[in-house]
Formats: C-alpha cells, sequence, structure tokens
C-alpha cells in the first residue's frame, strides 16, 4: 500500500533590491527616529526595488529563474506555479501568468493567492493538498511583494515598517511521510478589515482622482488594534501546534516567524519556551515584507537546518488572517 506523499520544499531561491533604505533616510523624510523604530518595531532598515516600471514580477521571476537554475529543473517540468501577493502587478492579468511566461514555464497552470502577511502559509496549505493527490511532482510557489508600491512615503506610522522582496520554492513529493508538510492551522476573520487596508483600486472604490486625493491607493493601519490581535493569536496558535503533536521546546529546531514587529515575535516565542537562539528573526534587515517574510527567513537561515528539524512557522497578518505550519525539514 502507498502512503500518501508528503509536500516538502526541495529548493528556494530569493531576489533581494539593491538599495537599502536605512532608518537614517527615513528620518530625513517624516518625523520618526532610529530610536523609535528599533525600539518600537525592530527594523534597521528594509530593501526597496526603486526603479519605476518594475513590478512584483520582475522580483519574482528572478527568484524562479535562479530556483529552475539550483534545482536543475527544465521551466517544461512544472506543473503548477502560484504567486503570492498582495502586490500584484496589476489587478488582472494574475501575477503568476506573467511569472510563467517571464520563466518560459509553459506545461504549468497557476493562480494569485491572497491572505495578507500569513499568504505563504495559506498557499503552502493549499499546495501541499495538490501534491498529497499523487498527482503533482513540481509545483513553484513564488512570494513577491513591492510593498513600497503602496506604502505613502509621508504618513510616519507605515512607512518604516515594509520592505520588498521576491523568495520561490520548489515543493515536491517525498514517500517518506515523517518528512515535510505535517500539519496546518489556519484561520480568518474579517473584522481585521477595519485595522489594516488598502481601498482604493478594486470594485467598492475604482480607481479615481477623488480617492488617489484622499490617499485610498496606500496602506493604513490602525497599528495597536492589529498589534493586539496579533500578539495574542499568533502565540495561540503556535502553542495550540505544540500542543497538537505533544511538542516541547527541546523538540523544535526553530520557530520561524512573520516579521512583522519583534515584540509580537518575543512573545509568540516566550509563549512556546523557545530562547531566543530558536527563533529565527531577519526583521532588522529586511523589516515586514508581508506574505514573503517566512520564505525570506527560511531562505536566509537555511543554512542552519539539518534533515528532520522540527519548524513552525507562524504568522498574523492583514484580513485578519493568521495560523501555523508544522513542518520538517527534509534535506
Ligand atoms: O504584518 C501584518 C500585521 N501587522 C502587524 O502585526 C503590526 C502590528 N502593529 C505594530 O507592530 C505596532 O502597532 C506599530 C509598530 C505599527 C506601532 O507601534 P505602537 O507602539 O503601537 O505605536 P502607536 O501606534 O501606539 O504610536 C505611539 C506613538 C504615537 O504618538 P503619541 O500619539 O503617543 O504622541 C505615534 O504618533 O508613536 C508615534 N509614532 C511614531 N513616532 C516616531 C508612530 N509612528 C512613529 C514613528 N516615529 N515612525
Amino acid at each position: 500500500m502507498h502512503s500518501t506523499p508528503k509536500a516538502i520544499i526541495t529548493g528556494i531561491e530569493a531576489y533581494i533590491p539593491d538599495y537599502v533604505l536605512t532608518n537614517q533616510e527615513l528620518s530625513t523624510m517624516v518625523d520618526t527616529s532610529d530610536e523609535w523604530i528599533m525600539s518600537r518595531v525592530g527594523i534597521r532598515e528594509r530593501r526597496i526595488l526603486k526603479e519605476d516600471g518594475l513590478g512584483t514580477s520582475f522580483m519574482a521571476s528572478i527568484a524562479v529563474q535562479r530556483l529552475l537554475k539550483a534545482t536543475h529543473t527544465d521551466p517544461s517540468e512544472v506543473q503548477m506555479l502560484v504567486c503570492h501577493t498582495v502586490t500584484p502587478d496589476m489587478v488582472f492579468t494574475a501575477t503568476s501568468n506573467i511569472i510563467c511566461d517571464k520563466c518560459g514555464i509553459k506545461n504549468a497552470w497557476g493562480f494569485d493567492t491572497n491572505a495578507g502577511c500569513s499568504g505563504f502559509l495559506f498557499t503552502f496549505e493549499t499546495i501541499r493538498r495538490f501534491i498529497e493527490t499523487g498527482q503533482y511532482r513540481k509545483i513553484i510557489i513564488v512570494c513577491g511583494e513591492r510593498m513600497s508600491s503602496i506604502v505613502n512615503y509621508e504618513d510616519r506610522t507605515t512607512c518604516p515598517l515594509f520592505g520588498d522582496a521576491a523568495v520561490a520554492l520548489m515543493i515536491e513529493p517525498s514517500e517518506d511521510p515523517s518528512l515535510g508538510f505535517q500539519d496546518s492551522i489556519l484561520h480568518v476573520d474579517g473584522i481585521g478589515r477595519r485595522y489594516l487596508y488598502q481601498t482604493a483600486g478594486g470594485s467598492l472604490y475604482p480607481a479615481s482622482h477623488d480617492n488617489v486625493d484622499k490617499r485610498m491607493h496606500f496602506i493604513h493601519q490602525e497599528g495597536q488594534g492589529v498589534f493586539k490581535y496579533a500578539v495574542v493569536n499568533m502565540a495561540d496558535v503556535s502553542e495550540e501546534m505544540m500542543k497538537r503533536h505533544n511538542l516541547t521546546a527541546e523538540d523544535i529546531a526553530y520557530l520561524v516567524p512573520h516579521q512583522a514587529n519583534l515584540r509580537i515575535i518575543d512573545a509568540t516565542a516566550r509563549r512556546m519556551g523557545l530562547p531566543k537562539e530558536k527563533v529565527l528573526i531577519n526583521i532588522e534587515r529586511f523589516g515586514n515584507t508581508a506574505g514573503t517574510s517566512i520564505p525570506l527567513a527560511i531562505w536566509d537561515f537555511k543554512s542552519k537546518f539539518k534533515k528532520g528539524d522540527n519548524l513552525i512557522l507562524s504568522a498574523f497578518g492583514a484580513g485578519f488572517t493568521w495560523g501555523s505550519i508544522f513542518y520538517r525539514w527534509a534535506y
């Protein structure tokens, strides 16, 4: 009897824009300081895709090309490509389509997903189901955000927070059921739309001079409101995952948290009883790259991982969306 294949990550590559926007430079743009941003959020710098005429697909297709090369994959072998982004190149066509075109991926189908900062978790949960059917052998998930395209650099409450990046992951089946995607717990609560949103350009508020004048094409966040939900729910769901699998802090190799605020990450790690060295943090260098932040941390720290390492991936984001994945590193 065949066991259900488990979804495993077999490669991960990134595109990080060159431009480094420091707290020092931000403090010449708005009334803020390195001291405030470091103590309240934990970000020192973030990367920005500066050039006009380039969207998320520019970064994402470079990440995918690097992934194809690193995994010795011919574009014709890719069966599916899914792009997670809250900053698609355009409302439609889907960015996944554009990326396939730029990368010569012609035998695949795919679509975009949008689940805010929990986007990687929601997308990985979706994709692992395709892998578990046994019909798919190579699926690419690419998470990319040009957050700078929706940030108002005159609003000090949001402009220090976000950064740009793209990360592509190859997802394949593993016959060894002890490795790869083990479990997920995912949630949504639409109350979140009152706290974190970008309204203009959709069907409710179609693009107009008026809503651009009202700055509705930018991100708005009621930070404290989001913080209160995030700090409780990200810790709760991570603890629930540990209990469900009888995992102690010793059993967990690393927590890979969404990188929105160092204080939220610390609270989650405390609840899980994890020491600092088991928490992967790069918010200081990249800021909040929304749904890209968990893959970005996996990419950044992958040299630490050993086959069989238990990882807990946890996020909270716009929507609200939140959740946790229990993943066992496979190589
Ligand atoms: O990734 C998706 C989910 N998002 C999150 O998880 C984000 C959750 N929220 C947060 O991380 C925090 O709420 C923020 C980092 C966004 C804000 O930190 P805070 O400690 O909640 O600050 P606050 O909004 O309560 O503002 C405190 C003070 C205010 O001044 P007054 O009213 O006390 O005089 C703000 O105007 O800090 C002021 N402030 C700033 N001061 C200097 C807000 N932004 C800045 C700034 N520089 N950049």
